[in-house]
């Protein structure tokens, strides 16, 4: 696991930017494992910079997210969907019918989760998966639990998560109270994994999940069993690791 340690949270944007577009550049038609989240916003914005200077094409290249609200639809400011698109999507030259997401209008649960790992095997794995970390150490939407979920499943999001994710709606009974998520496994199958960190919050569940023992009660401790990890993450995270 290689630890990047950036000054704020648009060196850590630039810094991450860098891994994918080099992802990009030496294989074109990579497959990228995104996420959503406050953390990525700086790195997709470098990316359409880059692009927009001619330094990146999209138009090669798929796109996996790792998760979705359950109940949402494509056209609510707050699906991931909509996230994907404005942040990301509508400014670059992927190709639209590349880009995928778990399809949170799918009432079915076990039809949602079963037709997203067929994307992924049809995808043929991923190369580059980008992750945030939840405060209380959530991958994707896999949530603290007793065992870790393989495949793509549907998840009760804790309150933890409810609370934090508030933010974005406009009260509290707005917010999705489950999701759609990939699972360890499919996260764990990665060949890459590139992981972002910014802010002092983050700085206890950074040194736990890292640092300590590997348990589904922090499902980011997964990630010390990868043989390549690189975290970027800025100075205010990583305060508490000597
Ligand atoms: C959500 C997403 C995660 C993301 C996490 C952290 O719960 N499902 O993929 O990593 O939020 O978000 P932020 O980057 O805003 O701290």
């Amino acid at each position: 696991m290689k630890i990047i340690k950036t000054e704020n949270y648009d060196h850590m944007s630039r810094i991450a930017a860098n891994y994918i577009a080099a992802q990009i550049t030496l294989k074109p038609d990579s497959v990228l494992g995104l996420a959503t989240g406050s953390s990525p916003i700086g790195i997709y914005k470098e990316l359409i910079r880059r692009y927009q200077a001619k330094d990146l094409d999209f138009s090669n290249v798929t796109s996996i997210n790792l998760d979705e609200y359950r109940g949402l639809s494509p056209e609510n400011e707050q699906s991931y969907r909509y996230f994907m698109d404005t942040n990301l999507f509508s400014h670059i030259n992927i190709q639209k019918n590349r880009t995928f997401i778990p399809n949170g209008l799918e009432p079915d649960p076990q039809k949602a989760c079963a037709d997203y790992d067929q994307i992924l095997e049809d995808c043929g794995g991923i190369d580059l998966q980008l992750l945030g970390l939840g405060n209380n150490g959530h991958i994707g939407f896999n949530e603290p639990a007793d065992y870790y979920e393989k495949g793509t499943h549907c998840v009760n999001l804790t309150q933890s998560t409810i609370d934090a994710n508030s933010r974005f709606f406009d009260s509290m009974d707005q917010v999705p109270r489950q999701a759609y998520t990939m699972g360890i496994q499919s996260i764990m199958k990665a060949r890459k994994i590139l992981l972002i960190i910014s802010g002092g919050k983050k700085a206890e569940i950074v040194k736990e999940a890292f640092f300590g023992p590997i348990t589904p009660k922090v499902p980011a401790s997964v990630l010390q069993l990868h043989n390549d990890v690189t975290i970027v993450a800025d100075s205010d995270a990583l305060s508490l690791l000597s």
